[in-house]
């Protein structure tokens, strides 16, 4: 049973319930939690899922207590009736975690996908540095997308035999995704695609960036709209109505930058494709900008993903707001700068995480035998070449 509450669960989900479902090991009985709506329901369409079991817990301004305890309270209502041989969470959610406690009191095995990143901040992110954590210490496999999140689980003593390192989903859902180079469906957006304006791609929504330091953002983005008219800025903005309230009032207006409505992942990928660079506080898009060859600054203090920064395609910019319009201002006029970074480099995965990941889980659970582990150096130069 995977159970999966918001966007970036379902996108990274969706190649794990694709896999299951064409085992012939399992039944794959999806649970959804519903902590976003419109946004988790725009993945499950793209992917064709249909839920087997809503718990529809989403609230606006949802706390993350009534995130927690409406889903324990929805599980432990599901798990009287309906018991799994093991559930699947994904990464560092209240969904994820309160979906893998839920199952460890039913007593049922926790599967945790995209297991042992760590910022090592207990307080950054907010509050997904705890949610993970806490997902580790319940798990009975721990898929982690890397060596680095294996290293990071082992140096916690968890068991070696109970880690299998098999590259993040997400870059299955991607590559699926980004070849497919699907219509946009606001014209806008088709209109910059042919025009060959250079394009910066900005996301935000992390909870401990809300207030100042996102009213900053919307700031910077304005002073870059002014700074660079032949720019364009486009903002697939959050759902959270917090964010909005943020970042919108400071670039109302400015010719320049295009704000959307959160796009359907299928145009969200051709758009990074599109883009020149990416600002951003996002885990998901750190991982996929990369693999396109995008440079990509993160607004952030830390980052649970050092790969791509090691390999120099992902800079920690943090949030102060001259920092974004400087280090923006440097990739945009400094062209050295600019291809010391925009290389393809994919340590987050090969395709075939979900693969990996069913065959782990079948090894679980006695009825089959876990594949070679990703490793970066090795599987990506084959999947390139
Ligand atoms: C959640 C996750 C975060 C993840 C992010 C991905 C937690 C605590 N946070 O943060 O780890 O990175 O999702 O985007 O699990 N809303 C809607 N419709 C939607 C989605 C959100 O209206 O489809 C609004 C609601 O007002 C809601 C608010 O956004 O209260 C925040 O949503 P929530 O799931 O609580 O937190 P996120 O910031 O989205
Ligand atoms: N994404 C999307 N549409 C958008 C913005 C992002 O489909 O308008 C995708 C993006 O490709 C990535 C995921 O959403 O896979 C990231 O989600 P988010 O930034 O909300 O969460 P995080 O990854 O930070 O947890």
């Amino acid at each position: 049973m995977p159970i999966y509450g918001t966007r970036p669960e379902a996108i990274k989900m969706a190649p794990i319930v694709d896999a299951l479902k064409e085992s012939k090991h399992f039944q794959c009985v999806v649970t959804v939690t519903g902590q976003h709506r419109t946004m988790l329901d725009q993945v499950n369409n793209l992917f064709g899922i249909e839920p087997d079991h809503d718990l529809n817990i989403h609230q606006q301004g949802q706390s993350l207590c009534a995130i927690m305890t409406r889903t324990i309270d929805g599980l432990d209502r599901l798990f009287q009736t309906d018991k799994p041989a093991a559930v699947i969470v994904q990464g560092d959610t209240t969904t994820s975690t309160a979906a893998a406690i839920a199952a460890f009191y039913h007593g049922i095995p926790v599967v945790h996908v995209e297991a042992g990143l760590r910022s090592g901040d207990l307080f950054s992110p907010f509050p997904e540095e705890a949610n993970r954590k806490i997902t580790s210490q319940i798990a009975s496999l721990h898929l982690a997308p890397t060596s680095t999140s294996k290293a990071n689980l082992l140096a916690e003593n968890v068991p070696d035999k109970d880690i299998v390192v098999t590259g993040n989903t997400v870059i299955d859902a991607l590559l699926n995704t980004v070849q497919k180079e699907v219509p946009f469906s606001d014209p806008r957006l088709e209109d910059l695609a042919v025009s060959g304006r250079r394009i910066l791609l900005v996301t935000t929504h992390r909870r401990e960036n809300q207030g100042n330091a996102m009213q900053g953002v919307g700031r910077a983005l304005a002073r870059i709209a002014d700074a660079e008219p032949d720019l364009m800025i486009v903002l697939p903005a959050h759902k959270n109505p917090v964010v909005r309230e943020a970042v919108l009032p400071a670039v109302e207006g400015k010719p320049n930058v295009l704000v959307t409505e959160p796009l359907a992942y299928g145009e969200f990928t051709r758009l990074l494709s599109l883009s020149h660079l990416v600002l951003t506080d996002s885990g998901g898009v750190q991982e996929e900008a990369p693999s396109l060859g995008k440079p990509v600054l993160v607004m952030r203090e830390n980052t649970e993903r050092p790969e791509a920064v090691h390999a120099g395609t992902v800079a920690l910019i943090g949030t102060d707001e001259n920092c974004i319009v400087d280090e923006v201002d440097r990739l945009l006029n400094d062209a050295e700068r600019y291809n010391s970074m925009a290389h393809a480099i994919n340590p987050y995965g090969d395709g075939l995480a979900a693969d990996r990941s069913v065959c782990a889980i079948a090894e679980l659970l006695v009825v089959g035998v876990r594949k070679k582990e990703f490793n970066a150096l090795r599987d990506v130069r084959i999947a390139v070449s």
